[in-house]
């Protein structure tokens, strides 16, 4: 059984930040300079992220996803995929990943346990893709697109966050995606987090709404049919247009929030358990784990944080995190 929080909002996902690194430079998840690197010593080791999900686990978290930075340039992350598989309670075990290196791991990953990729995609064109991450090749990321399918890791389903200037007009060809090949694609409204968060009221303007991609994607493909039925266990509204094989996603943090439903928790890579994306509160289980915390004490710290999770974030109020840019709690 999953525990409530102070809320009555039943906690059964976690997130797993499985490194701070990053083979992309996105410029809304890191800032022009890059970050530091966290400290080989401050990043949780496979036994301590193991522990850890497993006393989230027996507290009724029976969702799990890796995330990073990136979290296929972990070494070793095919095996702490297995290890992970392997942890009674853990019912479903996917990954956020870039794509850049599934054609190399798809197929391990998925004999190692892993259910499930959401793969982040912001845009088809090759110039521009190179441009918002700081150095890609948007066809390593369809070819991993593309193994992960062929692995068998399904629902793939692509996410792409949508800011004003940057990538608003791809949101029709990412849609049209969903005729053919079939994808399932997100669009998530940009959110201003740690340094990449322009300081004042100016944020507001390059948030893309979800109705406006909405109408966007109506006036040049037609109507958006609402899908019936819980689609994923996550905040999006799914959509479909008239015969797509592919369901159409919204993710609206900004727009309309809805912190009301969430399920979650985040591990970030240095240990410290994350209540809310949005909120700096954290509570820190690597020192008591190398202090030689038992599985007891994991669980008792984990419920703190899930007694202090925030009712809703305050982005209306200037309440942007700062203590961590994106690449630092995956998401
Ligand atoms: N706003 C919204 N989504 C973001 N992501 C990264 N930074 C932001 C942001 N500022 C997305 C990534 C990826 C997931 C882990 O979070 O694109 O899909
Ligand atoms: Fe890397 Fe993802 Fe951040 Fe881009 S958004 S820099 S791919 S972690």
């Amino acid at each position: 059984m999953a525990h409530f929080d102070a809320y009555s909002r039943a906690i059964n996902y976690l997130r797993v930040s499985v490194t701070d690194r990053c083979n992309l430079r996105c410029t809304y998840c890191m800032p022009p300079e890059g970050i530091p690197w966290m400290a080989h010593e401050q990043v949780m080791r496979f036994e301590e992220i193991a522990l850890v999900v497993r006393a989230a686990a027996e507290l009724g978290i029976s969702r799990v996803r890796l995330t990073g930075g990136e979290p296929l340039v972990r070494a070793g992350i095919v095996d702490l995929v297995r290890i992970l598989a392997g942890i009674p309670g853990v019912e479903d075990l996917s990954m956020t990943t870039n794509g850049v290196l599934l054609t190399r791991y798809a197929r391990n990953l998925a004999e190692a346990g892993l259910d499930r990729v959401n793969i982040s995609l912001d845009t088809l064109r090759p110039d521009r893709f190179a441009a918002m991450t700081r150095c890609g090749k948007v066809e390593e990321v369809l070819a991993g697109i593309a193994a992960a399918h062929d692995a068998g890791l399904e629902p793939v389903k692509v996410n792409s966050v949508v800011i004003r200037g940057q990538n608003d007009d791809d949101v029709v060809e990412l849609a049209r995606k969903t005729f053919e090949p079939g994808w399932h694609v997100r669009f998530i409204e940009w959110m201003p987090v740690g340094e990449t968060a322009p300081e004042d009221d100016a944020w507001r303007h390059k948030v893309v709404t979800a109705e406006e991609m909405k109408r966007r994607i109506e006036g040049e493909l037609g109507g958006l049919e609402p899908v019936d039925g819980t689609v994923g266990s996550g905040p999006a509204r799914y959509y479909r247009l008239h015969n797509a094989r592919g369901t159409i996603g919204f993710i609206t943090p900004v727009s309309e929030h809805f912190c009301y439903h969430c399920n979650r928790l985040r591990l970030t890579a240095d240990g410290q358990l994350r209540p809310c994306l949005l909120s700096d509160n954290e509570v820190d289980l690597r020192t008591p784990l190398r202090e030689g915390a038992n599985l007891e004490q994991l669980k008792s710290l984990i419920l703190q944080a899930i007694e202090i999770k925030p009712l809703q974030h305050r982005l209306n109020e200037y309440g942007h995190p700062e203590n961590r840019v994106m690449s630092q709690i995956g998401g």
